[in-house]
Order: C-alpha cells, then sequence, then structure tokens
C-alpha cells in the first residue's frame, strides 16, 4: 500500500490557498499529520478521500491516480471526518448497521456479526440500544471510528479524532488505531495534539499554512531542532523582553526570577542554555521556522 501526494495545490473558490505545492509519501502503518488551526489538514483529507478536487497536483493510490479511479479508491477507505454527526433517531447499532450497508455489505445476516464484532470491539456493545445521539462524546467518537472501520479499509482517515477527549479516551482512541494498525494498512490520522503523534506514529508530516514544513519521523524532527531550544533564567524585566523576542514554550517561577524555555536559531543577550528539545519544542520552531520563511519570500 502506498499514497503518493504529488504537487497538490487547494485554492477554494473564495481565494482561500490552502494547500501550496504538498508532496507527501505515505506507506503502511500509521502516518500523523500534525498542524495549528487552519494549516489544511482536513482539506488534505478530503482530496485523499475524493470529496474534493485538488485545484492542481494529483494523488496516487497503489500507483493509480485518484482523480480517475474513484471507485477504486473508495472501495478501500475508510472515513471519520473531523465535523462527524450523527442521525441521532437510530440506536448505536442501527447506525453501524446502516454504515455497512451503505458500504456495500448487503447479506443480512455477515452484517449482523460484523456489526456485534465491531461494537465489541470498541467497547459499545453494551450500550448498543442505546440511542446513538445519546451517547458521551467519547463514545460518539468510537461509533464514529467503528463506522469508518465496519468494511475492512484498507486505507484509514480520520481527522482530529481525539479533540475534545479526555485523557484516558484519547489513550483508548489511541490503541484501538494502532491495533488495527498492520502491515497492508495505512492509517492516517490528523491532529494538532502532539501527544498523538509521539505516542503512535512512525512517520509524521507537519503542515502549516498550507505548506509542508517536515516530513519525517518524530525522532527526526526532534534531532532537527537540536540546537534551537534554550533554557535561561530571567528577571521580571527580562521576562518580558524575552516574552517578544522569542517564542516561549515554558516558563517556570525560581526563587529570584523565572526559568523560562525558548524556541530560536540564537538567543543574543542573555545566558542561555541549549536544551534537548522533544516533539513539542521541535513542531513549535518548525511551525515558527515556516512563518519566518512565508515573510521572507
Ligand atoms: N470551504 C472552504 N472555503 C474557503 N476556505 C476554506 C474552506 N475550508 C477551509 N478553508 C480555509 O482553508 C484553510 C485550511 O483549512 P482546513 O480546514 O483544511 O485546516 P485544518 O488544518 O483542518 O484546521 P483545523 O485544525 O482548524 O481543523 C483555512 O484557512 C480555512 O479557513
Ligand atoms: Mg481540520
Amino acid at each position: 500500500m502506498n499514497i503518493s501526494i504529488q504537487d497538490l495545490n487547494k485554492v477554494y473558490p473564495n481565494g482561500n490557498h490552502a494547500l501550496k505545492d504538498v508532496n507527501i509519501e505515505i506507506n503502511e502503518g500509521m502516518f500523523g499529520l500534525l498542524g495549528p488551526n487552519g494549516a489544511g489538514k482536513s482539506s488534505l483529507m478530503r482530496i485523499l478521500v475524493t470529496l474534493m478536487k485538488p485545484s492542481s497536483g494529483r494523488v496516487l493510490v497503489n500507483g493509480k491516480d485518484t482523480a480517475k479511479h474513484r471507485d477504486y479508491v473508495r472501495s478501500m477507505l475508510g472515513y471519520l471526518p473531523q465535523d462527524f454527526s450523527f442521525f441521532s433517531n437510530l440506536k448505536t447499532y442501527e447506525f453501524l448497521d446502516y454504515a455497512a450497508r451503505l458500504s456495500g455489505m448487503s447479506s443480512g445476516k455477515k452484517r449482523r456479526a460484523a456489526v456485534d464484532k465491531m461494537l465489541e470491539e470498541v467497547a459499545l456493545f453494551d450500550v448498543r440500544n442505546r440511542k446513538a445521539g445519546k451517547l458521551s462524546g467519547g463514545m460518539k467518537r468510537r461509533l464514529g471510528i467503528a463506522q469508518a472501520l465496519i468494511n475492512d479499509p484498507k486505507i484509514v482517515i480520520v481527522d482530529e479524532p481525539t479533540t475534545g477527549l479526555d485523557p484516558e479516551e484519547r489513550i483508548r482512541f489511541r490503541n484501538l488505531l494502532a491495533r488495527i494498525s498492520s502491515q497492508d494498512v495505512i492509517i492516517i490520522l490528523s491532529t494538532h495534539i502532539v501527544a498523538d503523534i509521539s505516542s503512535t506514529c512512525e512517520h509524521m508530516a507537519l503542515l502549516n499554512r498550507g505548506q509542508v514544513a517536515f516530513t519525517g519521523s518524530p525522532e527526526e524532527i526532534i534531532r532537527q531542532a537540536e540546537g534551537h531550544v534554550w533554557s535561561l533564567y530571567v528577571d521580571e524585566k527580562e521576562y518580558v523582553e524575552v516574552n517578544q523576542k522569542y517564542q516561549v514554550i515554558a516558563t517556570v517561577m525560581q526563587k529570584d526570577g523565572w526559568k523560562v524555555t525558548v524556541v530560536g536559531d540564537e538567543v543574543l543577550g542573555y545566558d542561555a542554555e541549549p536544551v534537548s528539545p522533544n516533539l513539542e519544542h521541535a513542531y513549535v520552531y518548525f511551525v515558527e521556522h515556516t512563518l519566518k520563511n512565508r515573510i521572507l519570500v
């Protein structure tokens, strides 16, 4: 399985340039699409699932152009949109059965077996008779992923599935995705929550204002941020200055001032020491870095 995204651009009718020359290669396993609000994650995903056409460029799935082989792509796809909503009058199991029917499972017997198995898988079997609209936020999200997975998709695309979930639900959700991720399945997960990526994804892309700011492994982006994260001790006056000059990512109060962590190519005029970056630091560094480039261009 392989998805090749080539020179993709998306300009919305109102002129918003949501994707700019995006090139990404995605292979089996969990792929994290990280980026701040408005980065273009959902736009990219809508193009991948063939719900929207790019303005230019193309997407190949196993070498086949998705613009010409829409049915081929759709037959292997499971998708959980960011704004997923329910027919709230259906019971949980009815909803899933409906999704199974839509995805082409015509045999009632097979469908019932698949629905029961999936309800177990996402731990919703006990609430199968509850109206889908009356499930908790976390349960709804699990039902959302269940409808995306009901047809054994080879490509699973989930758009910000963990936003608004409590930590336990988020971990449960991540584990669920990790479980279905196998040798011949591609899972693409978009998020702006760094921890979702670091704990599950081997490969990732960082999108910022429609551009790919980084693509590689989480370890690699951390390595590239090495030497760009600093720790310094400041008093109150300096703290204000530092805040204006640099991107402050952590502040800890000390006996006679503050210990701050900042991101930048170099820190001048303060007693700054380099610190080993984590993924969150790297994320901030790359987001800032691409913004700077954009202003210069
Ligand atoms: N239908 C649309 N018409 C015009 N502009 C749009 C449309 N959808 C999205 N945009 C714009 O395109 C850009 C990318 O939006 P997109 O929703 O893809 O980002 P995102 O990374 O998914 O953000 P979020 O994290 O907030 O979901 C934004 O500037 C957004 O305002
Ligand atoms: Mg989005």
